[in-house]
């Protein structure tokens, strides 16, 4: 190719590209596929390697980062970078507007510009004759660091400006930051090379900016939006800040769609309402709003004090973060048995509130981060969201003991056992949430369990909904599922708001629902992973509870649809002794189910007799054997005598069977046990 023909087509290109690249980070919408954009961009790469003359630094090209740098060089500002004078609550800013009307001598309301307060680092950026030269940090306000080669990375950024009427020389002020999605992205990739992460967006901006190696902040997804001008602002012909905006968005700079124009104190509050409860969606952080005076005239008269404009202020929200020392390191339970780590805390004021809990997610994050008792941690709230820890202070832990050893508290490690119920706590391998087993007993747990216990399609209790089953609870009424079957309308008509006949209607759908189907009961039981569908396969396989309760693991991944995750937690669930207990005394209690299970369909063939159980039974555990014999009717006792009906022998059973051959008991084995059930379902 000619030279004349590649400068030409070089030049056609780098116009192109940032065409593309003010749609896609401009406008947020891309205007070619980006298989397309990188097609381009390597032509043009082409080009000026082969004819480097064509290099020009304004290409797209120099965004991609060249040679490490040692240091950032100080850049003078043009007009210095002044801050803002800060308002928290609506009497300063009724405050602040007075002064304004007092300054400019109006009593009509004063126009604002009114714009969101980013929440990043500060950039002065130069461009000559509608090229971008240099840019620079805020620094002290006169003086900066120059990192122009990693502001030329950003590929939001203009390094022509568009459009027309810049003047000679331009600073451009805005602020540098990073989206909220491509953050959690940084700290995602971070992790998984096991690098440092960010503990949050502005520190991440600030760290990708502060780079002297511009090959890897071109690999940090920043970002920037334009809020005012320095240098060159007195050629400008707009007269409003609002004007202002709209000029650099035409020059191709990113600004604040949520910026508005509005009118008085009133108007002001308006806004900062209004962004306030948008700040959970926006896409990136705020610190608050900040509120200018329109016109650009008012401005300059108005002037400035000290460092900060007074035709200006920042309204600013509840610092979100804060620092705090932790006292201790709890678990809680939460409503499915998940154990969080909860870090309490020295009380502090963050985000509005006083906080005194932060969470910590689950136990590998508690490790990650290395919280440990008498750590001073950094503790987020932003907006309802719960408090979290974001980072210890390492340089704050207190000091290694005298020999030079670990610190004084060691890492966290998570409770083996529930700190409400004693059940064990389980952790599955594809989870990072451990789990507590105690299921129905745990009192954690139990609101929940109860309200899904009643719930239509489970024992299906019409009227006994989370509000009455929280009251239920509360008054120490319920504390398990079968506690239901004991409520008595005088009990009931003692809650607020229950007369007689909503208790009497209740009794009568509680007597009702006791005559359910076995995969009712089983899904009524709550067992995590055992849904509705599973219930009613466990339900069809094993056709009589007891079965299911004797089934072992292997026993239970016999049944289609059961793989190794369920059979973990119904083992678990049934391995609890509380557990077993529920579901006995609601048997005792009266529910039963026609369907497939002999037992509650039999005659009670062991009334008024007495058994005995000696030795390991091959299948049924103990508490199971018990529940079937005390369901049909009979009661075991732990000695024989002679009045003792069967005494049912497992392995190395001993002296109760030697006792029960003395007395010419009859000894019956399990499967002549479990025999004399399916005889009685015959019956
Ligand atoms: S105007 C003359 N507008 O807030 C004052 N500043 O506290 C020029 N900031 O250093 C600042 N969003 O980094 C202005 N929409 C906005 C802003 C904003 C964030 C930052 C800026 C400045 C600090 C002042």
């Amino acid at each position: 190719m000619a030279a004349v023909v590649a400068a030409e087509r070089a030049a056609q290109l780098r116009t192109e590209i940032e065409r593309h690249n003010h749609a896609y980070y401009g406008l947020d919408n891309p205007s070619i596929p980006d298989a397309e954009y990188d097609k381009l961009f390597r032509e043009l790469q082409d080009l000026e390697q082969q004819y480097p003359e064509l290099l020009m630094p304004d290409s797209p090209t120099q965004r991609v980062g060249g040679t490490p740098l040692k240091e950032f060089p100080p850049r003078r500002h043009g007009v210095p970078m002044l801050s803002l004078n800060n308002a928290f609550a609506a009497e300063e800013v009724e405050a602040f507007d007075q002064r304004v009307r007092d300054g400019l001598e109006s009593i009509a309301a004063i126009e604002y510009a009114v714009e969101p307060k980013f929440d990043g680092l500060a950039i002065s950026l130069t461009y000559e004759n509608g090229i971008f030269t240099s840019g620079a940090t805020r620094g002290d306000g006169a003086t900066g660091e120059e990192v122009t080669p990693n502001l030329r990375t950003l590929r939001c950024l203009p390094l022509r400006l568009r459009g027309e009427g810049w003047p000679a020389l331009i600073e451009v002020r805005g602020e540098v930051l990073m989206f909220k999605a491509d953050f959690a992205a940084l700290n995602e990739r971070q992790r998984a090379r096991a690098d440092k992460e960010f503990a949050n967006p502005r520190n991440a901006a600030a760290g990708s900016l502060r780079q002297l190696d511009s090959k890897i902040t071109a690999g940090r997804p920043l970002s920037f939006f334009a809020y005012g001008v320095g240098a060159g602002a007195e050629q400008l012909a707009v007269k409003t800040h609002a004007e202002l905006m709209d000029l650099l968005a035409a020059w191709g700079f990113p600004v604040a769609v949520e910026r508005r124009v509005v009118n008085g104190a009133k108007g002001l509050l308006g806004y900062f309402a209004e962004i306030g409860a948008k700040r959970p969606d926006l896409p990136y952080d705020i610190d608050g709003v900040v509120y200018k005076v329109n016109k650009l005239a008012a401005q300059a008269r108005l002037g400035f004090v000290s460092r900060a404009p007074r035709f200006a202020i920042a309204h600013k929200f509840p610092a979100e973060e804060a620092l705090t020392e932790v006292l201790g390191i709890d678990v809680q339970v939460g409503r499915t048995g998940a154990i969080t780590p909860v870090a309490r805390l020295k009380p502090v004021f963050v985000g509005g509130v006083t906080v005194t809990n932060a969470t910590l997610h689950n136990e590998d994050e508690v490790r990650r981060k290395d919280v440990r008792l008498g750590d001073t941690v950094i503790v987020r709230r932003a907006g309802d969201v719960i408090p979290e820890v974001v980072s210890v202070v390492f340089e704050k832990r207190p000091a290694r003991d005298l020999f030079g050893g670990e610190p004084l508290h060691l890492p966290f490690v998570m409770p083996t056992r529930c700190p409400e119920c004693d059940s064990l706590i389980a952790k599955s391998e594809d989870e990072a949430i451990a789990r507590c087993t105690g299921g129905l007993f745990c009192p954690a747990q139990r609101k929940q369990a109860l309200i899904h216990f009643a719930a239509r399609r489970a024992m299906d209790i019409e009227g006994l909904g989370d509000k009455l089953v929280e009251q239920l609870v509360d008054a120490g009424l319920l504390h398990t599922p079968a506690d239901i079957y004991g409520l008595t309308v005088e009990t009931l008509v003692g809650l607020e708001r229950m007369g007689e006949k909503s208790a009497q209607n209740l009794v009568d759908a509680i007597e009702k629902s006791k005559a359910t189907t076995l995969a009712r009961f089983i899904f009524a039981l709550g067992i995590r992973n055992v849904g509705e569908a599973t219930a009613r396969d466990l339900a069809r396989h094993f056709g009589r509870l007891d079965a299911l309760l004797a089934a072992d693991g292997e026993a239970l991944q016999r049944v289609p649809e059961v793989g190794p995750v369920v059979a973990a937690s119904l083992s678990a669930f049934l391995a609890e002794t509380h557990n077993q207990q529920v579901i006995t005394a609601l048997r005792a209690a009266g529910v039963n189910w026609s369907d497939a299970d002999p037992v509650a369909a039999t005659a009670q063939i062991f009334t008024g007799q007495t058994l005995v159980l000696t030795g390991t039974l091959p299948t049924l555990k103990r508490d199971a054997a018990k529940a079937m014999i005390e369901a049909a009717g009979g009661k075991v006792a732990g000695s024989v005598s002679k009045k003792t009906a069967y005494v049912v022998a497992g392995e190395e059973a001993g002296s109760k069977l030697e006792k029960a051959r003395e007395l010419g008991v009859p000894v019956i084995d399990e499967n002549e046990l479990l025999a004399m059930f399916e005889q009685g379902e015959k019956q």
